[in-house]
């Protein structure tokens, strides 16, 4: 694709930045207001070209969809013949099954919703866990999966050479593989069972951990619970360190202060969700993505 345009709201301005920069293309921002009862009034430029980029991740995920319901339309109707979204951070990846009886699948119906509504989707990470890929829930829409874990590989390898990546579930298994592999880094995942919200269980692998520099490796830290239990364990096994590398860092509530109380020593995150430890630009891994569409 080669958009005439990138459209970007207004809170994430320093991504749109760099991924328009990196593209070579025009920014815009759509200007958002939030009225007193919680609706949004959303502005955008007038005249849009025919193909239009339009940036938006999901964390907050609620009314950023609402936002976008909005926007995409609007966008049409200003000239947008072709529209590619790009959410770094794809919402209600996580919920792909009916856990109990009656549950919505979310992770089908936003696809879906979203994917009526675009012409193609980009994004990077999303939790594909019980599907191959996105087209499986977007139906004759193309959806582009990227992944940040050889760049988040390529950070930890330099922070910490010789690390041990660890994914804290069976899930995480696709990002320590991929990049242990792309940097020569030895990896390996726990089992982990949910509980409850705030509530996991973790066991470590079978592997001698004493005296490893763990890294803990996953897709999206939220409360942190995951990844506080993993540490736990890591440390009471013997590691002489563990640090934290996710995609995307939804960091929750006080989830920084409980890792670092749990003895995590760093942090890091890639910029797919705007955050204190975010120290991996992914703008030009999905430039090229777009220019690849
Ligand atoms: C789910 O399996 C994901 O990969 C993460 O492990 C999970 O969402 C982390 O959630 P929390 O930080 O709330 O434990």
């Amino acid at each position: 694709m080669n958009p005439g345009l990138l459209l970007a709201f207004d809170d994430e301005q320093a991504q749109a930045a760099a991924l328009a920069a990196a593209l070579q293309i025009e920014l815009a921002l759509v200007e958002r207001h939030r009225f007193p009862d919680g609706e949004s009034r959303l502005r955008l430029p007038p005249k849009l070209p025919e193909q239009v980029l339009l940036l938006r991740g999901l964390h907050q995920p609620n009314h950023k969809l609402v936002e976008l319901l909005i926007a995409l339309p609007a966008a049409r109707a200003l000239g947008a013949a072709q529209i590619l979204l790009v959410s770094p951070y794809l919402a209600y990846m996580r919920q792909d099954m009916a856990f109990t009886p009656g549950e919505a699948v979310s992770q089908r119906h936003i696809a879906a919703l979203l994917g009526s509504l675009v012409d193609g989707l980009i994004t990077v990470d999303p939790h594909l866990h019980r599907i191959q890929s996105l087209d499986e829930v977007m139906p004759g829409k193309r959806g582009v999966a990227l992944s940040a874990a050889p760049l988040l590989g390529a950070w930890v390898a330099q922070q910490v050479p010789g690390a041990l990546l660890l994914g804290p579930d069976e899930e995480a298994l696709q990002w320590v593989a991929e990049a242990g592999r792309c940097h020569g880094l030895d990896f390996a995942v726990c089992h982990k069972q949910r509980l409850g919200d705030r509530e996991v269980r973790v066991a470590l692998p079978a592997l001698p951990l004493a005296g490893r520099a763990v890294v803990l490796m996953d897709d999206v830290a939220s409360t942190g619970r995951t990844l506080v239990e993993a540490a736990l364990a890591a440390l009471a096994a013997g590691a002489s360190s563990v640090d934290v590398a996710v995609t995307h860092a939804l960091f929750v509530g006080d989830a920084l202060a409980q890792l670092r109380a749990a003895g995590v020593r760093q942090v890091w995150s890639s910029d797919a969700v705007p955050h204190e430890t975010a120290v991996v630009p992914l703008a030009e891994l999905i430039a090229g993505a777009v220019r690849a569409f």
